[in-house]
């Protein structure tokens, strides 16, 4: 199936909006919808923006009545771990209810391709590592939980319905286009290639590594960090692998995990700066290490990721960072 207009939901946030820069790129006709709880205006790409809240059903339906996509792409949710396990409710309510509106929303008006922005945490305590897709669901915050849920709704609306999904587990998404005016503007800021390079930039007091006694090469937590650029061709071909394969589950990673303090150090090497972290205790919920074993994604989908090199990457932070010292104006 040609697929040409397509739906961004989330679209004006950090994965979003890359993605929807991506698509534009390759042709398509992006619409937007976002509540801007998060998001930012100035990182909107699209030709069309429609502020919304998925949490509206009724103006979730009219707006799907009146307009047909060949592909919805959902990005939005609660993403903080940490917040999640303080209000749980907000969670449910803002991943799982939301997400229900929106598949109750396609089934009624006859939409049946989404792409869903899923995440390792579905996994837990890594039992083996890489993390493969079969690996036990055994999620540890309900962050996970939500997303595991919305997983199983989803498998379930495909059995009952047709609705044809993408499930996408992101590792740690990480990099932008500073040339295209777009980076990552979180508020809080919880991930570590955003808040090292804003210490060393002076534009933050402190910086804190969470956890120095983890059973690692030097102690602190490994991670695997996937480029939001490579993200986005993933989800372009996935959504093509629909035509085939009506639910599909890929792991999307590098394989290759690298430590806070490999970060930190790149970080230091890029930008001249002598940096030197605080550290603090563990945070409850961290694993030790989570890489994935994203060989299913690249056999399956023909997707390889060609820009998460960590020193490229820390480079790309450097210049947006130091073009929006503050992030985005709004
Ligand atoms: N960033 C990562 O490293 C990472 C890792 C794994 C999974 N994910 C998943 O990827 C997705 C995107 O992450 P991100 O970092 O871009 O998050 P983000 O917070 O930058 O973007 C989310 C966007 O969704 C919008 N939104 C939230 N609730 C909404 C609602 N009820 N109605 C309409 N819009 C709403 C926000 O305004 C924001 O623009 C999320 O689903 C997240 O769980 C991200």
């Amino acid at each position: 199936m040609t697929i040409s207009r397509i739906l961004v939901i989330g679209g004006a946030g950090y994965v979003g909006s890359h993605f929807s820069f991506f698509a534009m790129n390759n042709g398509l006709d992006v619409t937007v919808l976002d509540n801007l709880s998060k998001g930012h205006k100035s990182a909107l790409r699209c030709s069309q923006f429609v502020q919304a809240d998925l949490l509206n059903y009724d103006n979730l339906l009219n707006h799907l009545s009146e307009r047909r996509y060949d592909a919805i792409f959902h990005f939005a949710a609660s993403c903080l771990v940490g917040e999640s396990v303080q209000d749980p409710a907000q969670y449910y309510k803002n991943n799982v209810i939301a997400a229900f509106n929106m598949l109750e929303a396609m089934r009624v008006t006859g939409h049946d391709r989404l792409v869903f922005s899923s995440t390792c945490a579905v996994y837990g305590y890594p039992k083996k590592l890489p993390l493969y897709e079969d690996h036990p669901k055994d999620p540890i915050s309900p962050y996970g939980r939500t997303k595991l849920t919305i997983e199983w709704m989803l498998e379930d609306y495909n059995i009952a319905y047709g609705i044809r999904s993408a499930q996408l587990r992101y590792f740690n998404a990480a990099g932008c286009e500073p040339d295209s005016g777009l980076g990552e503007d979180h508020r809080p800021e919880t991930h570590l290639i955003p808040n090292v390079v804003r210490f060393a930039l002076n534009l933050s007091d402190s910086l804190t590594i969470f956890g120095d006694d983890y059973p690692t090469r030097d102690g602190t937590c490994i991670r695997d960090y996937i480029h939001v650029m490579d993200l986005a061709d993933a989800h372009l071909k996935a959504c093509a692998k629909l035509d085939t394969i009506p639910m599909i589950r890929f792991n999307l990673g590098t394989g290759v995990g690298l430590s806070n303090l490999e970060v930190v150090d790149s970080v230091r090497r890029i930008s001249g700066v002598n940096i030197a972290p605080g550290f603090g205790p563990r945070r409850p919920g961290d694993p030790a290490e989570l890489v994935a074993d994203a060989s299913a994604a690249q056999k399956n989908l023909g997707w390889k990721p060609s820009r998460s090199n960590l020193d490229a990457i820390v480079t790309e932070v450097i210049k947006w960072f130091s073009s929006c010292p503050q992030g985005y104006p709004n």
